[in-house]
């Protein structure tokens, strides 16, 4: 009998869209459908044990080996580079990592620019890139509140519908990169439970190809 497989989840929509792609791939947890507040659902026959964790916290369960495997958005992996593998690309969960800022602004390269953001690594990275001096001011949530009180010039931040920024006033300025969900795992359990990690991989790529 092969090992149990441990799987983070995204909590949410995104992490119920992933859940049926393991489902079909042969990792099945009926209770996991249950309408409670239990974090973890495990189905003992078909081997495997799901958990319900933050999204921004998936790439810390399966780096640690906490979880073997798990899903999450190309934004947390290139913000906190976790030592894991990325095995596929979902295309799920797709928005964009973008830069914006208040109809009026004008960038005035004389000038350090202010940019507030959850993602300080990602922002910091791309104006690097440009040869931009900035100053970062770290947030955690309502990043959309920094240029219209004046804490900022521009935003780093996740765009999906735009719906955020035109209720705030706020225009997309650049696009930094398009951002989707992954499949991940831990390094060792790559290695030790590979059968199942080869079964969901080849299951979920075609699956993909499907619905494409
Ligand atoms: C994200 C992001 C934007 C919003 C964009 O926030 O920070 O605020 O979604 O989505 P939209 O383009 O479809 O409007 P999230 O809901 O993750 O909460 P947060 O404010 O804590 O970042």
């Amino acid at each position: 009998m092969a090992e149990m497989l441990n799987v983070a989840l995204p909590k949410g929509r995104l992490g119920e869209k992933a859940y049926a792609l393991f489902e079909t791939a042969g990792f099945p947890c009926p209770s996991i459908k249950e309408n409670n507040r239990k974090l973890i659902f495990e189905n003992a026959e078909a081997g495997v044990r799901y958990f319900w964790v933050k999204p921004s916290d998936v790439a810390i369960y399966v780096e640690r080996g906490a979880a073997d495997i798990g899903i999450v958005g190309k934004d947390i992996l290139l913000e906190y580079t976790p030592d894991v593998y990325e095995l596929l690309d979902l295309r799920m969960g797709k928005c964009r990592m973008a830069v914006a800022a208040k109809k009026d602004f004008h960038d005035d390269l004389r000038r350090t620019l202010v940019v507030a953001t959850k993602f300080t690594n990602i922002a910091q990275t791309y104006y690097t890139s440009r040869g931009r001096d900035i100053d970062i001011i770290h947030l955690n949530g309502s990043i959309e509140l920094a240029p219209i009180l004046g804490l900022s010039d521009v935003i780093v931040d996740i765009v999906e519908t735009g719906t955020t920024l035109k209720e705030n006033d706020l225009l997309p300025v650049e696009t930094i990169v398009p951002i989707s969900a992954r499949l991940i795992a831990n390094k060792a359990a790559f290695r030790f439970k590979n059968a199942q990690m080869d079964a969901i991989v080849n299951s979920m790529a075609k699956q993909l190809e499907e619905n494409a």
